[in-house]
């Protein structure tokens, strides 16, 4: 109790000399939840707040962080980071995708497939502008790009690791998905170039954009071979306007060419608005769907990211998790004030796979085999061509792993630093769609040991 008033006076300092106040980064224990609106007991610590990264410009991050259910003290550190650019590792990673508990109409209920049955979690939102982190300086919106994310992700971690001193010599893992696949080497790069000594020991993305054209150009002839699109229009696609020029001319002058404009709009005709490209076999989530999948929470709730929306944007759920909306009207999963320097989506970020292998991180990369936007094909081939360049011997053939009796994918390990592995009926969100499978393969990942065999 008495540490309680301490906050209240402290919080009234604050609020006379924001400046000052910012400097101060509270010790872990303020950023301890009691418990979250709706939510059943949990045997796990939580935690949540917010860590500065420029004092003058009163930009801060936020973070969830979730200790692990159990010996919290003796398994590693992952740190999860979701893509886009701009959208939210709280929202989507732990409340849509992996996180031990997900909203479900008025209550959170639990997920039995959570990565902290296996690690000490924690999700930061990235850049400042993105869900609940913020820059009260706006123009730092205006022109955001990768090199500014990874430093203050950087900055983020050193005095994140103070809030939270036992883990700084723990076993460190970074994890991201879509467009993390620049976010999570380029700091894991950044880590290594700096003279930090985390512990850094492995880097895990899913669905990544790593090369701009092989990866959207993917997409033709994955849409095609699962029946999306027609014949004539994966025709356009491949010999008239690809994927990656429909992007590039979007992201250069927001318009098409009338070429490309007639094949995206035959393109989007066939696949039609009832299918989603980042999973091409998962149903929707439609309005009328909402109240039946509240009876069975163990069905993938295809509205969770609705859900997530209306929960994170309740007064009593920002209270309790010490979020703070800062010049915005309501969290949102993506940004819609971060303005992404778009140019950096071509930057490939495969050589950094590189670099990284050759310092001794491992380096996982797994694909959810049901996305059309960043397809396994696409990811495969570059993995591949990657260990062909380094001259990695292939130490695990191209083989089916197993999460009982079923094949959860497929996988190939190249030299004991670099895998790959698909992940059997998952979306571009793989934890989501295939949450066993997706806890299975971040054990071996931590563990560092090959996928599960047939059992025989
Ligand atoms: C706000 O940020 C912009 C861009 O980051 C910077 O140029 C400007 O000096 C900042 N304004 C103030 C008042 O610090």
């Amino acid at each position: 109790m008495q540490h309680k008033s301490w906050i209240v006076i402290i919080g009234t300092i604050c609020a006379t000399l924001a400046q000052v106040c910012l400097t101060l980064d509270s010790p872990s224990g303020d950023d301890k939840i009691v418990s979250l609106p709706g939510q059943p007991h949990v045997s796990f610590q939580q935690y949540a707040g917010y860590v500065t990264i420029d004092e003058k410009q009163q930009r801060a991050l936020f973070y969830y962080f979730v200790e692990a259910e159990t010996e919290p003290a003796s398994k590693p550190l992952v740190l999860w980071l979701n893509g886009g650019p701009g959208c939210s590792s709280v929202g989507t990673g732990a409340f849509s995708e992996h996180g031990p508990l997900r909203p479900s109409g008025d209550i959170l209920v639990r997920n039995y497939y959570s990565w902290n049955k296996e690690a000490n979690v924690l999700y930061l939102e990235s850049p400042a502008g993105v869900g609940f982190s913020y820059s009260a300086n706006k123009s730092f919106y205006n022109s955001v790009n990768d090199e500014l994310t990874a430093q203050d992700n950087l900055v983020f971690l050193q005095r994140w690791f103070t809030k939270f001193p036992e883990y700084k010599s723990r076993d460190f893992f970074i994890t991201g998905e879509s467009y993390a696949g620049h976010y999570v080497p380029q700091l894991a790069h950044l880590i290594l170039q700096s003279n930090l000594k985390f512990n850094l020991k492995g880097i895990a993305i899913g669905n990544p954009l790593l090369e701009f054209n092989t990866d959207f150009n993917s997409g033709a002839e994955f849409l095609w071979s699962h029946g999306v699109i027609s014949d004539s229009a994966y025709e356009g696609l491949t010999s008239i306007c690809t994927f990656s020029q429909l992007r590039r001319q979007i992201a250069n002058s927001g318009s098409l060419t009338p070429v490309c404009s007639k094949v995206i709009s035959q393109v989007s005709r066939e696949f039609g608005s009832f299918i989603n490209l980042y999973d091409v076999t998962l149903d929707v989530c439609l309005p009328s769907q909402v109240v039946n999948l509240l009876q069975d929470t163990q069905k993938i709730d295809v509205c969770v990211e609705d859900e997530t929306m209306k929960y994170l944007n309740r007064k009593d759920v920002q209270q309790d998790l010490h979020a703070r909306l800062v010049g915005l009207t309501r969290w949102t999963a993506c940004s819609d004030i971060v303005k992404y320097e778009m140019q950096n989506l071509e930057v490939p970020t495969i050589h950094v796979l590189g670099a990284l292998v050759k310092s001794g991180i491992r380096v996982l990369v797994y694909s959810g085999d049901q996305d059309a936007v960043i397809p396994l094909t696409g990811t495969r081939k570059l993995v591949n061509g990657l260990a062909k360049e380094l001259g990695l011997d292939t130490v695990v053939p191209y083989r089916a792993w197993f999460e009982g009796r079923q094949v959860a994918g497929w996988t190939q390990v190249y030299g004991d630093m670099l895998s790959f592995a698909t992940i059997r009926g998952a979306s571009h969100k793989a934890p989501f769609s295939q949450p066993k499978r997706s806890l299975l393969l971040l054990t071996s990942f931590l563990a560092g040991e090959p996928l599960p065999e047939a059992l025989s």
